[in-house]
């Protein structure tokens, strides 16, 4: 037998997940064997059509639902329920509480947690909002900031504790096109300094490859693996260009192919 290389440490570690929700009609399966895996810094982009469990899969690692069977792992401890290392960065960020500075807004997981005093909370806010820079709002209140900026004091908000993974179940798509797109921008110059590693869930083939460094391609109802693929040589700088297309043309394809749609009826 050939000698491989080890796959380096997971940081997340999806084995062979099956999701499930008890109905009045019956148990509703939306996720079925699915397995994934990322490194340290790695990108993981969820990608596929609605319905096909995408959001499951992020509550599942976040803790918030449990494996009908397969496992999560995160740094090699078994997810058995919301965790520090973890945190969720919702939808158009509004876990900022409108009525809290940003400065508060970020100290309150610390106070919640209360383990540090005053001047080591206040000492690691400002360290936090200096890393993505924010020291200049940071007695501003939400509704007074940027779309970029609310983004950047929700992951601010989310680093200050710790937590190291970020979860991100579509935060892009209620927005217009270039707030999207500057947002996006936003998050990987942050990303790329900061070194989060990033499970990021998206309808979009091309935000998914300009985000993802990996992309999860998933099938319609119920979720199943359709392929796994390496997107980290592609970036902001290929927007426009035959590769970018090519490559959304591809993955297109594999999403949609009549192989996979006989599966799913309801979905043709
Ligand atoms: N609480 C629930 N009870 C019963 N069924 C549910 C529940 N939540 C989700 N489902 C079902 O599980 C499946 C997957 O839902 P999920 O929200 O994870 O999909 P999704 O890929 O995130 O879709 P979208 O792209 O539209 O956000 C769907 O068929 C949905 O109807
Ligand atoms: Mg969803």
């Amino acid at each position: 037998m050939l000698a491989r290389d080890p796959l380096p440490p997971a940081v997340f570690e999806v084995n062979r997940l099956t999701l499930e929700y008890p109905t009045a009609a019956g148990t509703v399966r939306a996720v079925d064997d699915v397995s994934f895996r990322a490194g340290e810094g790695e990108r993981l982009a969820l990608l596929g059509p609605s319905g096909c469990g995408k959001s499951s899969i992020l509550k599942a690692v976040a803790g918030f639902l449990k494996p009908a069977s397969g496992a999560i792992k995160v740094r090699g401890r078994d997810v058995k329920g919301p965790g520090p290392d973890r945190i969720v960065v919702f939808q158009e960020f509004d876990q900022l509480l409108p009525w809290k500075t940003v400065r508060q807004n970020v100290e309150f997981p610390l106070r919640m947690a209360a383990k540090l005093s005053k001047a080591e909370i206040r000492e690691r806010t400002e360290t936090t909002l200096k890393k993505v820079g924010l020291e200049r709002v940071i007695d501003s209140y939400p509704h007074t900031l940027s779309g970029g900026m609310k983004q950047r004091a929700a992951i601010a908000r989310a680093l200050v504790t710790d937590a190291d993974v970020l979860l991100m179940d579509e935060p892009f798509a209620a927005l217009d096109a270039l707030t999207r797109s500057q947002l996006q921008r936003e998050l990987l110059e942050l990303a790329e300094e900061l070194g989060f590693t990033l499970l990021f869930v998206t309808h979009s083939i091309e935000e998914a490859i300009l985000i993802g460094t990996k992309l999860h391609l998933l099938s319609p109802h119920p979720g199943r693996t359709i392929t796994s693929l390496d997107s980290h040589e592609f970036g902001r700088e290929d927007i426009g260009t035959a590769r970018l297309e090519n490559l959304t043309r591809e993955v297109h394809d594999l999403l949609f192919s009549p192989k996979i749609r006989k599966g799913a009826p309801e979905n043709v």
